[in-house]
């Protein structure tokens, strides 16, 4: 999986479409992968959805320390959610949602951006998961070095 992110992300002529393009490869590489999607942060403050795949979400725009999101993205680490429900920070999508994994986007210590999975299963995400989607978030922090992203 990791193999293929990199070869689209490469390949994209900017970082709209490589984030486009590691999002669908990402959500392809698992049946666990119910919603899968890139938020990248504004203004220091408030994450907005770059491109996702799956139901559409409410929370389109979601502050710094809201949410799983906004938790991972303030304390600067990968949060794995087994059980959305016994999780009192979680903001809802989907009531089919069980589990979540978020993992920050970031170049020298400054976070640019999360990559978000829900899963309809409990408990849906392990180390390897884990390992894999940083891969993919230390590429696309890659791509995205010294650049302003638009949405
Ligand atoms: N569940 C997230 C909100 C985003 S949706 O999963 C797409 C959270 O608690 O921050």
């Amino acid at each position: 999986m990791v193999a293929r992110v990199r070869r689209v992300v490469a390949a994209a002529r900017e970082p709209r479409e490589a984030v486009r393009a590691a999002v669908e490869a990402v959500h392809e590489s698992s049946d666990r992968y119910d919603w899968t999607g890139v938020y990248l942060l504004e203004e220091d403050e408030t994450l907005v959805l770059s491109h996702y795949v799956g139901e559409p979400t409410p929370h389109e725009r979601i502050p710094l320390g809201r949410g799983i999101c906004g938790a991972a993205a303030r304390e600067k680490q990968t949060l794995v959610v087994p059980d959305v429900g016994a999780d009192p920070r979680y903001l809802s999508c989907d009531l089919s949602t069980r589990s979540e994994i978020v993992v920050p986007i970031m170049k020298d210590g400054v976070v640019l951006g999360e990559i978000d999975i829900d899963s309809h299963a409990p408990d849906a995400f392990g180390p390897a998961d884990r390992q894999e989607l940083e891969q993919i978030a230390a590429l696309l922090a890659e791509r995205f070095a010294g650049r302003e992203v638009s949405h």
